[in-house]
């Protein structure tokens, strides 16, 4: 009997995309493809689940119920780098593998960042002088997959590029030609633009605090492509009160977001929706590399970009 891929997707995959991911599966005998996107209802996802063998998601919840719905299921693959959609717990305890596609979207959020960073320099596109990135100082906060992309598009912008991340070596950061700093509090004061790209879990949530947002220089920029609860939103709005020069990009629009853009207007840019992978590109990346691991745990029990170890 073949085995179902479900691609459950409320945001779906770019059409080019779902073309490819067809005829990935379609390559291999055995698989068959099945579609769930736009879905308004969880009721939708929990009756599609149950007859999956796999399950390729995008920010989709992955809960509990979800995971019991389906007694088939053995993978689940989120089709980008962040896990926190997935209750890990309830895919280990149900014998599920759950994984992640790293790398596979990344340039495309960087690229975002800087659209914004771009955006906001230039008053919004408001046809007055605005301000260039050349010779500027960026901090990345966090040196992964999308930091380094955004460190290499930095450096073509002619900035100035600092990294903060305790989980990588010195020595890794400068061979990029970046320099690594060795405190939060320093990337945050020294750097007039600070890009975001940590992950949600309970260490980093609100992490991101009044203290550390109000000790950016002058004209000081926040872009969060990453993570809306990274970012503490009862400080953000202390910080964009007391600091007039202050603002807050994010791809991820805080729950806030609407007052914050009555009460703060021009210090503010927030996207209608998330959109830092969404381009075909990312989307087909990540979309057949989900597909191909699902087949390589499958075939030879592959488990290399497995996250509930
Ligand atoms: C990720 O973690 O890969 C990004 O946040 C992209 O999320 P999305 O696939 O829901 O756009």
């Amino acid at each position: 009997m073949s085995k179902t891929i479900l691609v459950a997707t409320e945001k779906p995959f770019a059409a080019a995309a779902v073309e490819e991911i067809k005829a990935a599966v379609a390559k291999h005998e055995g698989y068959e493809l099945k579609l769930l996107e736009k879905y308004t209802e969880n009721a939708q996802l929990l009756e599609a689940v149950k007859e999956a063998d796999a399950m390729i998601i995008r920010s989709d919840k992955a809960t509990k119920e979800v995971i019991d719905a389906s007694d088939k299921l053995k993978v689940i693959v989120r089709a980008g780098a962040g896990y926190d959609n997935i209750d890990l717990e309830a895919a280990t305890a149900k014998g599920v593998i759950a994984m992640n596609t790293p790398g596979q979207n990344s340039n495309a959020v960087a690229e975002l960042a800087f659209g914004m960073m771009l955006n906001i320099a230039r008053g919004k596109f408001n046809g007055k002088a605005g301000t260039e990135l050349r010779k500027k100082k960026l901090g990345i906060h966090a040196y992964g997959n999308v930091g380094k992309y955004v460190a290499q598009i930095a450096k073509g912008f002619g900035m100035e590029v600092f990294a903060f991340d305790p989980f990588v070596d010195d020595a890794a950061i400068k061979a990029d030609g970046i320099t690594p700093i060795s405190t939060v509090e320093e990337l945050y004061s020294s750097c007039q633009y600070v890009s975001l790209h940590i992950p949600a879990n309970e260490k980093t949530k609100n992490s991101i605090h009044k203290g550390l947002m109000k000790s950016m220089p002058k004209g000081g920029v926040l872009v969060n492509t990453a993570r809306k609860e990274v970012v503490c939103e009862e400080g953000l709005k202390i910080a964009l009160a007391e600091r007039k020069d202050f603002k807050y990009l994010s791809d991820i629009a805080p729950v806030c977001a609407d007052e914050l853009v009555e009460k703060f207007g021009d210090q503010v840019l927030f996207t209608p929706k998330k959109m830092g992978a969404q381009t075909a590109e990312a989307n087909i990346n990540a979309g057949v590399a989900g597909v191909e691991q699902i087949v390589a745990y499958f075939e030879n029990g592959d488990t290399t970009f497995q996250v509930n170890k």
